[in-house]
């Protein structure tokens, strides 16, 4: 048996408090059992080495191959791994899938922002859920957050190489994500086209739809490999109205937490977000691909699991369960007590 160990991210520790260890584990057995790895990590476990808490877990000899290691490098918090030889540490160098630099991640900064670190997670277990999951170091997937706010979930999805498409009511929440994209791409001189036009039917005004087409390098552009991220302006209760059927193999959305954000429904705004869950989820299932699946984040304090659950059940989707996937809650903040569920379109 070769051993591992797993440096996570000092950031890990401000995102989740006392949770991250615990976090991390939960993420990495989840990749374990998903089938996605050629050998999957045993002996899961937090080991103190040096003063240092450590994920460390084995795999049979030789060790891990060139593409598990690229799969397990993208763990949301993984920072540093490293071989454990007697009682060293050999470095294995990681490669996280980055198609562009990291601050188009990091330099959005706004109250209501869904932490980067936990949305790379949610990505990470909703994808891996899906049928897509085989697919997912290889880009092209289509990623859409029908609740984007200012679009981390969309960002995510580009740096992954993947398509984005996001839904959001606020205006104001858009245009920041498209002033943003567009500056971003001019600044770093990458071939991209970008508009705003209106979404029109019968001669009345559906949505205002973003539209940016980037390509992540110059030889790229040469090579004709494009990204594409939409961001439509309207309810996501009428995302049908301005998008197909089966367009997306993930969805992947952190609902509002009652705190910063209400959930706005036809009824008014609600701290709650399981009455716009009930309207939205079976429009959003309309719009997964078969074997899609949608990863869910919202706040324990306003609406308790079960009933969230409920929600997807009655939609047609099934609720992915077992070690990992029920480990995921914890607390960000006095106020806030986030849980993640996963669900499956048959
Ligand atoms: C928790 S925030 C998502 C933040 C986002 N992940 C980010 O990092 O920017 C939830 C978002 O849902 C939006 N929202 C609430 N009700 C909505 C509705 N009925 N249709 C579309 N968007 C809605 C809010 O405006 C808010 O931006």
């Amino acid at each position: 048996m070769i051993g591992y160990a797993l440096l996570l991210a000092p950031s890990a520790n401000r995102v989740y408090a006392d949770a991250a260890v615990r976090l991390a584990r939960a993420e990495l057995t989840v990749f374990a059992r998903s089938g996605v790895l050629e050998v999957a990590p045993g002996d899961v476990d937090v080991t103190r080495i040096g003063g240092v808490d450590y994920l460390t877990f084995t795999a049979p000899e030789p060790g891990l191959g060139t593409r598990d290691l690229a799969h397990l490098a993208n763990l949301s918090a993984a920072y540093a791994l490293f071989e454990r030889v007697g009682d060293l540490l050999r470095p294995v160098p990681l490669h996280p899938l980055a198609a562009y630099d990291s601050d188009l991640i990091t330099i959005p900064k706004y109250a209501g922002k869904t932490n980067e670190q936990f949305t790379r997670l949610l990505l990470n277990v909703t994808l891996l859920a899906s049928a897509a999951a085989p697919r997912m170091l290889d880009g092209g997937l289509v990623v859409l957050d029908p609740l984007c706010g200012r679009g981390t979930t969309l960002n995510q999805a580009l740096m992954y190489g993947h398509d984005g498409i996001g839904v959001e009511r606020d205006s104001q929440d858009v245009e920041a994500y498209a002033g943003f994209l567009r500056t971003w791409l001019r600044r770093k001189r990458l071939k991209h086209t970008a508009e705003t036009t209106s979404v029109r039917r019968d001669r009345k005004l559906v949505a205002r739809r973003f539209e940016a087409v980037l390509s992540p390098s110059k030889d790229a552009h040469r090579a004709g490999v494009t990204q594409r991220v939409v961001v439509l302006n309207t309810d996501t209760t009428r995302a049908r109205e301005v998008l197909r059927p089966r367009c997306a193999d993930v969805i992947v959305t952190d609902a509002p937490y009652g705190v910063a954000h209400g959930s706005r429904t036809g009824q008014g705004l609600s701290r709650s977000p399981l009455e716009l869950l009930a309207a939205a989820v079976p429009v959003w299932r309309e719009l997964l691909r078969p074997g899609g699946a949608l990863g869910l984040s919202w706040n324990t304090h306003v609406a308790p699991r079960a009933e969230a659950e409920a929600v997807l059940t009655a939609a047609g989707l099934r609720v992915v369960d077992g070690p990992g996937w029920r480990d995921l809650a914890h607390r960000v903040d006095q106020a806030i007590e986030r849980d993640v569920l996963v669900a499956v379109a048959p």
